[in-house]
This record gives structure tokens, sequence and C-alpha cells, in this order.
């Protein structure tokens, strides 16, 4: 059997890395007709379930959450080249590896690409932690771009 993509997934953080993640991933969906789902997670503020005890209402997250996610979303979707993709893009909140890993169970996806490091300050790490975990427990193959 050949194997033949129809749902190819991508995380982006806003990053240089994530974005060139982002252009293998849609040239990767336009030669096999897959559709492709770019994946934007915003961890919420440290902090905010220990301050306040329980979760904050869904509504209040979102509104604060918005304007960073909108900023990496409209930077993403500039540079990229989407044409004679279809395409969709969307917003989630929580643990970024958790979060990928979960759109790619919804959607069946046959392949989630991500860059080996991404937006994170940590220069000592070979490859950043949210790729690392994937490549641990992802529900489909991963596809590292460095
Ligand atoms: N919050 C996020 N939302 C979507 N994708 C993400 C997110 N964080 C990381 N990724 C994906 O994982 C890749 C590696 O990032 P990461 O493991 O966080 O490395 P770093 O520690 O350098 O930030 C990124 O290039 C991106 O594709
Ligand atoms: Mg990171």
């Amino acid at each position: 059997m050949v194997w033949h993509p129809a749902v190819v997934v991508v995380g982006i953080d806003g990053s240089e890395r994530s974005l060139r993640a982002a252009q293998v991933a849609a040239d990767l969906a336009r030669v096999h007709s897959a559709r492709l789902v770019i994946v934007t997670v915003v961890r919420p503020p440290e902090g905010w379930w220990g301050i306040v005890g329980s979760p904050p209402p869904a509504e209040a997250l979102a509104s604060s959450m918005s304007e960073a996610q909108k900023g990496i979303l409209d930077v993403a979707m500039h540079g990229l080249d989407l044409d004679g993709l279809e395409w969709e893009a969307t917003e989630e909140i929580g643990d970024p590896a958790s979060a990928l890993s979960d759109v790619c169970r919804d959607r069946d996806a046959d392949v989630l690409v991500v860059g080996r490091r991404g937006a994170g300050v940590l220069e000592r790490l070979v490859i950043g932690s949210v790729a690392d975990r994937l490549t641990h427990y992802a529900p489909c193959p991963v596809m590292i771009v460095p």
C-alpha cells in the first residue's frame, strides 16, 4: 500500500522555524491534494489556575488570548504560499503538545509537521520540548523540520 496523506496538520508558534515547517507542510499537502490544518496553541498564563483555584471562564480566557493568536496566524498567513490548497486555521488553548495531538486525533491526521525548534529560548536544547514530546506520543507520523 502506498502512503497517501489526505490530512496534513502543522503547528505554528509564530517562530521563523515553525513557518518553515508550515511551508513544508503546505507543499506536502499540495502534492497529495491533501487538506492542510494549521494549528496555533496558546498556553494559559502560568498561575492562572493556581491563584483563582479553578479554571477561568472560557470566555475570559479566550478574549485574553485572541490578540496574540491573531497575530501569529496573520503573520503566518502572509508568509505562506497556500495557493491551490484546501486549508483551515484553528486556534487552541492549552498545552501545545497535547492540543496538537488532540487536533490530529480529531481530524484523523495522516501526518503532523512541526519545526525541530520553535520560539523557545533554551538554546542548549537540540530539540524543543513540544517537538520532543510529540515524537513520543503523537497519534500519527511526525515530520520534524530542522
Ligand atoms: N504553541 C504552539 N502551537 C503550535 N505549534 C507549536 C507550538 N509550540 C511549538 N509548536 C511546534 O513545535 C515546533 C517546535 O517547538 P518547541 O518544541 O516548542 O521548541 P522551542 O523549545 O524551541 O520553542 C515549532 O516549530 C512548531 O512547529
Ligand atoms: Mg516552544
